[in-house]
Protein backbone atom coordinates (compact mmCIF):
# COMPACT_ATOMS: atom_id res chain seq x y z
CA UNK A 1 0.00 0.00 0.00
CA UNK A 2 1.27 3.19 -0.79
CA UNK A 3 0.83 5.36 2.65
CA UNK A 4 0.94 9.21 3.29
CA UNK A 5 2.35 10.07 6.65
CA UNK A 6 1.97 13.82 7.61
CA UNK A 7 3.57 14.82 11.06
CA UNK A 8 6.45 12.77 10.39
CA UNK A 9 9.26 14.21 12.08
CA UNK A 10 6.67 13.80 15.28
CA UNK A 11 6.50 11.47 18.29
CA UNK A 12 4.25 9.25 16.68
CA UNK A 13 4.80 10.06 13.15
CA UNK A 14 7.84 9.11 12.61
CA UNK A 15 7.86 6.23 15.14
CA UNK A 16 4.88 5.09 12.62
CA UNK A 17 6.57 6.17 9.64
CA UNK A 18 9.25 3.75 10.18
CA UNK A 19 7.19 0.91 11.30
CA UNK A 20 4.66 1.18 8.46
CA UNK A 21 8.20 1.39 5.98
CA UNK A 22 8.92 -2.06 6.54
CA UNK A 23 6.06 -3.27 4.42
CA UNK A 24 4.59 -0.93 2.67
CA UNK A 25 5.52 2.02 0.33
CA UNK A 26 5.70 5.32 2.57
CA UNK A 27 5.61 9.03 2.05
CA UNK A 28 6.26 11.50 4.97
CA UNK A 29 5.64 14.91 5.54
CA UNK A 30 7.39 17.30 8.05
CA UNK A 31 7.46 20.99 8.88
CA UNK A 32 10.12 22.82 10.29
CA UNK A 33 12.41 19.42 11.49
CA UNK A 34 13.51 18.00 8.57
CA UNK A 35 14.47 14.78 8.27
CA UNK A 36 17.12 12.27 6.21
CA UNK A 37 16.32 8.49 6.10
CA UNK A 38 16.12 5.91 3.50
CA UNK A 39 13.20 3.99 4.89
CA UNK A 40 10.49 6.42 3.26
CA UNK A 41 10.45 9.43 0.87
CA UNK A 42 10.14 12.59 2.86
CA UNK A 43 8.51 15.66 2.04
CA UNK A 44 9.05 19.60 3.61
CA UNK A 45 5.52 21.33 3.22
CA UNK A 46 3.91 23.83 5.27
CA UNK A 47 0.14 22.05 6.08
CA UNK A 48 -1.45 25.32 6.94
CA UNK A 49 0.10 27.22 3.00
CA UNK A 50 -2.82 27.12 0.95
CA UNK A 51 -2.77 24.46 -1.88
CA UNK A 52 -0.06 22.80 0.15
CA UNK A 53 -2.15 19.52 1.39
CA UNK A 54 -3.46 18.85 -2.10
CA UNK A 55 -0.06 19.36 -3.29
CA UNK A 56 1.09 16.62 -1.28
CA UNK A 57 -1.99 14.41 -2.37
CA UNK A 58 -0.79 14.59 -6.21
CA UNK A 59 2.99 14.24 -5.29
CA UNK A 60 2.40 10.88 -3.37
CA UNK A 61 -0.60 9.80 -4.69
CA UNK A 62 -1.21 7.46 -1.22
CA UNK A 63 -4.06 4.91 -0.53
CA UNK A 64 -3.92 6.08 2.77
CA UNK A 65 -3.52 9.16 4.72
CA UNK A 66 -2.59 8.94 8.58
CA UNK A 67 -2.88 12.46 9.76
CA UNK A 68 -0.42 12.74 12.57
CA UNK A 69 0.68 16.52 11.88
CA UNK A 70 -0.84 18.66 15.22
CA UNK A 71 0.43 21.59 17.23
CA UNK A 72 -0.21 18.89 20.03
CA UNK A 73 1.47 21.03 23.38
CA UNK A 74 -0.90 22.43 25.68
CA UNK A 75 0.70 25.55 26.49
CA UNK A 76 1.95 26.23 22.90
CA UNK A 77 -2.22 25.78 22.02
CA UNK A 78 -3.23 28.44 25.04
CA UNK A 79 -0.85 30.76 23.89
CA UNK A 80 -1.55 30.64 20.31
CA UNK A 81 -5.53 29.21 19.94
CA UNK A 82 -5.21 30.89 16.33
CA UNK A 83 -2.57 28.32 14.67
CA UNK A 84 -4.25 25.33 17.30
CA UNK A 85 -7.41 26.29 15.36
CA UNK A 86 -5.70 25.98 12.24
CA UNK A 87 -3.71 22.84 12.76
CA UNK A 88 -6.35 20.64 15.32
CA UNK A 89 -9.41 21.66 13.76
CA UNK A 90 -9.22 23.52 10.14
CA UNK A 91 -6.44 21.00 8.61
CA UNK A 92 -7.66 17.69 9.53
CA UNK A 93 -11.33 18.99 8.08
CA UNK A 94 -9.12 20.29 4.94
CA UNK A 95 -7.98 16.81 4.41
CA UNK A 96 -10.44 15.16 5.07
CA UNK A 97 -12.65 16.61 2.19
CA UNK A 98 -9.71 16.30 -0.36
CA UNK A 99 -9.24 12.28 0.72
CA UNK A 100 -12.84 11.33 0.44
CA UNK A 101 -13.09 13.41 -2.90
CA UNK A 102 -9.63 11.56 -4.13
CA UNK A 103 -10.89 8.02 -3.20
CA UNK A 104 -8.40 7.52 -0.83
CA UNK A 105 -8.61 6.69 2.90
CA UNK A 106 -8.01 8.98 6.23
CA UNK A 107 -6.94 8.38 9.78
CA UNK A 108 -6.70 11.18 11.82
CA UNK A 109 -5.31 11.53 14.79
CA UNK A 110 -7.00 12.78 18.08
CA UNK A 111 -6.41 12.41 21.80
CA UNK A 112 -7.96 11.26 25.02
CA UNK A 113 -7.73 14.84 26.32
CA UNK A 114 -11.32 15.43 24.51
CA UNK A 115 -13.16 14.50 28.01
CA UNK A 116 -13.10 16.23 31.11
CA UNK A 117 -11.46 13.59 33.14
CA UNK A 118 -13.89 13.55 35.63
CA UNK A 119 -14.52 9.85 35.57
CA UNK A 120 -12.51 7.64 33.12
CA UNK A 121 -13.21 4.58 31.25
CA UNK A 122 -14.54 6.53 28.67
CA UNK A 123 -16.24 4.47 25.79
CA UNK A 124 -16.27 6.44 22.22
CA UNK A 125 -20.44 6.83 23.28
CA UNK A 126 -19.45 9.05 26.24
CA UNK A 127 -20.13 12.86 25.27
CA UNK A 128 -16.66 14.64 25.32
CA UNK A 129 -16.02 17.86 27.36
CA UNK A 130 -12.74 19.45 26.39
CA UNK A 131 -11.16 21.36 29.12
CA UNK A 132 -8.18 23.44 26.92
CA UNK A 133 -7.47 25.02 23.71
CA UNK A 134 -5.69 22.07 22.43
CA UNK A 135 -8.63 20.03 23.79
CA UNK A 136 -11.73 21.74 22.14
CA UNK A 137 -9.59 22.14 18.76
CA UNK A 138 -8.68 18.69 18.29
CA UNK A 139 -12.33 17.92 18.80
CA UNK A 140 -13.58 20.21 16.79
CA UNK A 141 -10.77 18.08 14.14
CA UNK A 142 -12.35 14.68 14.86
CA UNK A 143 -16.24 16.07 14.48
CA UNK A 144 -15.29 17.91 11.24
CA UNK A 145 -12.99 14.61 9.76
CA UNK A 146 -15.92 12.35 10.47
CA UNK A 147 -18.78 14.46 9.13
CA UNK A 148 -16.85 15.58 5.98
CA UNK A 149 -15.94 11.66 5.33
CA UNK A 150 -17.59 9.40 7.12
CA UNK A 151 -14.94 6.25 6.23
CA UNK A 152 -12.80 7.66 8.24
CA UNK A 153 -10.99 6.33 11.16
CA UNK A 154 -10.68 9.03 13.65
CA UNK A 155 -8.41 7.44 16.81
CA UNK A 156 -8.33 8.86 20.49
CA UNK A 157 -4.54 7.69 21.57
CA UNK A 158 -2.23 8.49 24.30
CA UNK A 159 1.37 7.43 23.56
CA UNK A 160 5.18 7.54 24.81
CA UNK A 161 8.31 6.43 23.39
CA UNK A 162 11.88 7.82 21.43
CA UNK A 163 11.37 10.97 19.43
CA UNK A 164 13.59 13.28 17.06
CA UNK A 165 14.21 15.76 19.77
CA UNK A 166 14.71 12.92 22.40
CA UNK A 167 12.27 15.60 24.41
CA UNK A 168 8.99 14.98 23.41
CA UNK A 169 7.30 11.78 25.08
CA UNK A 170 6.94 11.93 29.01
CA UNK A 171 8.55 9.00 29.31
CA UNK A 172 12.14 10.97 27.48
CA UNK A 173 11.07 13.35 29.91
CA UNK A 174 11.23 11.78 33.10
CA UNK A 175 14.58 9.86 32.11
CA UNK A 176 16.35 12.81 31.26
CA UNK A 177 15.16 14.46 35.02
CA UNK A 178 16.49 10.88 36.09
CA UNK A 179 19.83 10.82 34.63
CA UNK A 180 20.66 14.27 35.47
CA UNK A 181 19.38 13.60 39.08
CA UNK A 182 17.17 16.30 39.39
CA UNK A 183 13.72 15.95 41.31
CA UNK A 184 10.85 16.30 39.68
CA UNK A 185 6.56 16.32 40.00
CA UNK A 186 5.00 13.03 39.69
CA UNK A 187 1.29 13.15 39.12
CA UNK A 188 -0.53 11.06 41.37
CA UNK A 189 -4.06 12.09 40.48
CA UNK A 190 -3.57 11.99 36.60
CA UNK A 191 -4.47 8.79 35.15
CA UNK A 192 -4.08 7.60 31.42
CA UNK A 193 -3.06 4.45 29.45
CA UNK A 194 0.22 5.16 26.89
CA UNK A 195 0.60 3.11 24.58
CA UNK A 196 4.12 2.86 23.20
CA UNK A 197 4.65 4.81 20.04
CA UNK A 198 5.54 1.65 17.71
CA UNK A 199 2.94 -0.71 19.18
CA UNK A 200 0.31 1.99 19.02
CA UNK A 201 1.64 2.15 15.09
CA UNK A 202 1.50 -1.14 14.66
CA UNK A 203 -2.10 -1.40 15.85
CA UNK A 204 -3.08 1.69 13.71
CA UNK A 205 -1.84 -0.67 10.67
CA UNK A 206 -4.27 -3.26 11.79
CA UNK A 207 -7.23 -0.90 11.57
CA UNK A 208 -5.92 -0.04 8.14
CA UNK A 209 -6.23 -3.80 7.25
CA UNK A 210 -9.56 -4.38 8.32
CA UNK A 211 -10.91 -1.30 6.77
CA UNK A 212 -12.09 -0.05 10.12
CA UNK A 213 -14.24 3.09 10.28
CA UNK A 214 -14.95 5.81 12.74
CA UNK A 215 -14.36 6.59 15.91
CA UNK A 216 -11.74 4.38 18.19
CA UNK A 217 -10.22 4.90 21.31
CA UNK A 218 -6.76 3.24 20.73
CA UNK A 219 -4.77 3.39 23.74
CA UNK A 220 -2.79 0.10 26.02
CA UNK A 221 -4.82 -1.99 27.71
CA UNK A 222 -3.70 -0.96 31.62
CA UNK A 223 -4.27 2.43 32.33
CA UNK A 224 -2.22 3.96 35.28
CA UNK A 225 -1.04 7.44 37.04
CA UNK A 226 1.48 9.63 35.76
CA UNK A 227 3.16 9.04 38.99
CA UNK A 228 3.36 5.14 39.01
CA UNK A 229 4.26 5.05 35.63
CA UNK A 230 7.39 7.32 36.25
CA UNK A 231 8.86 5.10 39.11
CA UNK A 232 8.59 2.03 37.28
CA UNK A 233 10.39 3.67 34.43
CA UNK A 234 13.14 4.64 37.12
CA UNK A 235 13.22 0.83 38.17
CA UNK A 236 13.51 -0.43 34.66
CA UNK A 237 16.29 2.29 33.75
CA UNK A 238 17.97 1.62 37.38
CA UNK A 239 17.56 5.39 38.59
CA UNK A 240 16.41 6.90 41.67
CA UNK A 241 12.98 6.68 41.69
CA UNK A 242 12.69 9.00 44.56
CA UNK A 243 13.77 11.66 42.91
CA UNK A 244 10.26 11.62 41.40
CA UNK A 245 7.99 13.41 43.65
CA UNK A 246 4.67 12.34 44.31
CA UNK A 247 2.36 15.62 43.25
CA UNK A 248 -1.29 16.41 42.79
CA UNK A 249 -1.70 18.05 39.79
CA UNK A 250 -3.83 21.41 41.12
CA UNK A 251 -0.61 21.97 43.13
CA UNK A 252 1.72 21.98 40.18
CA UNK A 253 1.22 25.50 39.02
CA UNK A 254 0.47 24.38 35.02
CA UNK A 255 -1.06 27.23 32.94
CA UNK A 256 -3.42 24.98 30.69
CA UNK A 257 -6.21 22.85 32.88
CA UNK A 258 -5.22 18.74 33.10
CA UNK A 259 -7.92 16.37 32.74
CA UNK A 260 -7.40 14.34 35.98
CA UNK A 261 -9.29 10.80 34.28
CA UNK A 262 -7.97 10.26 30.80
CA UNK A 263 -8.76 6.25 31.11
CA UNK A 264 -10.36 5.28 27.95
CA UNK A 265 -12.18 2.18 27.35
CA UNK A 266 -10.52 0.52 24.01
CA UNK A 267 -12.78 -2.47 23.56
CA UNK A 268 -14.45 -1.59 20.41
CA UNK A 269 -11.06 -1.93 19.08
CA UNK A 270 -10.07 -4.95 20.35
CA UNK A 271 -13.06 -6.25 18.91
CA UNK A 272 -12.62 -4.75 15.65
CA UNK A 273 -8.92 -6.31 15.63
CA UNK A 274 -9.56 -9.17 17.20
CA UNK A 275 -6.52 -9.38 19.40
CA UNK A 276 -5.33 -7.97 22.67
CA UNK A 277 -3.80 -4.87 22.60
CA UNK A 278 -0.56 -4.35 24.94
CA UNK A 279 -0.55 -2.66 28.33
CA UNK A 280 2.43 -0.90 30.08
CA UNK A 281 5.21 -3.44 31.36
CA UNK A 282 4.56 -4.55 27.85
CA UNK A 283 5.28 -1.19 26.35
CA UNK A 284 7.86 0.08 28.87
CA UNK A 285 9.63 -3.80 28.15
CA UNK A 286 10.00 -2.31 24.56
CA UNK A 287 10.68 0.70 25.36
CA UNK A 288 13.90 -0.85 27.14
CA UNK A 289 14.57 -2.98 24.40
CA UNK A 290 14.48 -0.32 21.98
CA UNK A 291 16.78 1.99 23.89
CA UNK A 292 19.52 -1.13 24.67
CA UNK A 293 19.37 -1.54 20.89
CA UNK A 294 20.36 2.09 19.99
CA UNK A 295 16.35 3.05 18.46
CA UNK A 296 17.11 6.54 20.38
CA UNK A 297 20.33 7.48 18.79
CA UNK A 298 19.04 5.69 15.42
CA UNK A 299 15.70 8.36 15.49
CA UNK A 300 17.90 11.67 16.41
CA UNK A 301 20.45 11.16 14.27
CA UNK A 302 17.81 11.71 11.35
CA UNK A 303 17.29 15.44 11.91
CA UNK A 304 19.49 17.08 9.33
CA UNK A 305 17.59 21.15 9.78
CA UNK A 306 15.57 22.94 11.97
CA UNK A 307 13.74 25.19 9.90
CA UNK A 308 11.87 27.26 12.86
CA UNK A 309 12.90 30.24 14.85
CA UNK A 310 13.15 28.44 18.38
CA UNK A 311 12.84 25.07 20.09
N1 LIG B 1 2.29 13.00 22.46
C1 LIG B 1 1.26 12.62 23.19
O1 LIG B 1 1.42 12.26 24.36
C2 LIG B 1 -0.14 12.60 22.62
C3 LIG B 1 -1.20 12.26 23.46
C4 LIG B 1 -2.49 12.20 22.95
C5 LIG B 1 -2.72 12.49 21.61
N2 LIG B 1 -1.69 12.86 20.81
C6 LIG B 1 -1.99 13.17 19.39
O2 LIG B 1 -1.14 12.41 18.58
C7 LIG B 1 -0.83 13.14 17.39
C8 LIG B 1 0.67 13.20 17.21
O3 LIG B 1 1.22 13.87 18.35
P1 LIG B 1 2.80 13.95 18.55
O4 LIG B 1 3.04 13.94 20.01
O5 LIG B 1 3.48 12.97 17.68
O6 LIG B 1 3.06 15.44 18.04
P2 LIG B 1 4.47 16.16 17.80
O7 LIG B 1 5.59 15.31 18.23
O8 LIG B 1 4.34 17.52 18.39
O9 LIG B 1 4.50 16.30 16.22
C9 LIG B 1 3.67 17.17 15.55
C10 LIG B 1 3.93 17.04 14.06
O10 LIG B 1 3.11 17.99 13.38
C11 LIG B 1 3.93 18.64 12.42
N3 LIG B 1 3.45 19.99 12.14
C12 LIG B 1 3.31 21.01 13.02
N4 LIG B 1 2.93 22.13 12.35
C13 LIG B 1 2.85 21.79 11.04
C14 LIG B 1 2.54 22.51 9.86
N5 LIG B 1 2.24 23.83 9.88
N6 LIG B 1 2.56 21.87 8.68
C15 LIG B 1 2.88 20.54 8.63
N7 LIG B 1 3.18 19.80 9.71
C16 LIG B 1 3.19 20.44 10.89
C17 LIG B 1 5.30 18.71 13.08
O11 LIG B 1 6.27 18.97 12.09
P3 LIG B 1 7.68 19.73 12.45
O12 LIG B 1 8.07 19.27 13.82
O13 LIG B 1 8.59 19.27 11.36
O14 LIG B 1 7.39 21.19 12.41
C18 LIG B 1 5.39 17.33 13.66
O15 LIG B 1 5.81 16.42 12.70
C19 LIG B 1 -1.50 14.50 17.54
O16 LIG B 1 -2.73 14.48 16.87
C20 LIG B 1 -1.74 14.62 19.02
O17 LIG B 1 -2.86 15.45 19.28
C21 LIG B 1 -0.40 12.93 21.27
Amino acid sequence: MRILVTGASGLLGLNLALEASQEHEVFGSVNEHVIQTTKFTVFQSDLTRPGAFKELMVRCRPEWVINCAALANLDACEANPALARKLNSELPEKMAKVVAKGGARLVHISTDAVFDGKRGDYTEKDPPNPQSVYAETKLIGEQAVLSSDPQAIVARVNLFGWSLSGKRSLAEWFLNNLSSGKTMMGFTDVFFCPLLATDLARVLLEMLAVEARGLFHVVSSECTSKYDFGTRLAKLFNYDQTLIEPTLVSNAGLSAVRSTNLTLNSEKLTSTISRVIPDISDGLEQFYAQYQRGYPHYIRQMKTSYLGSGE
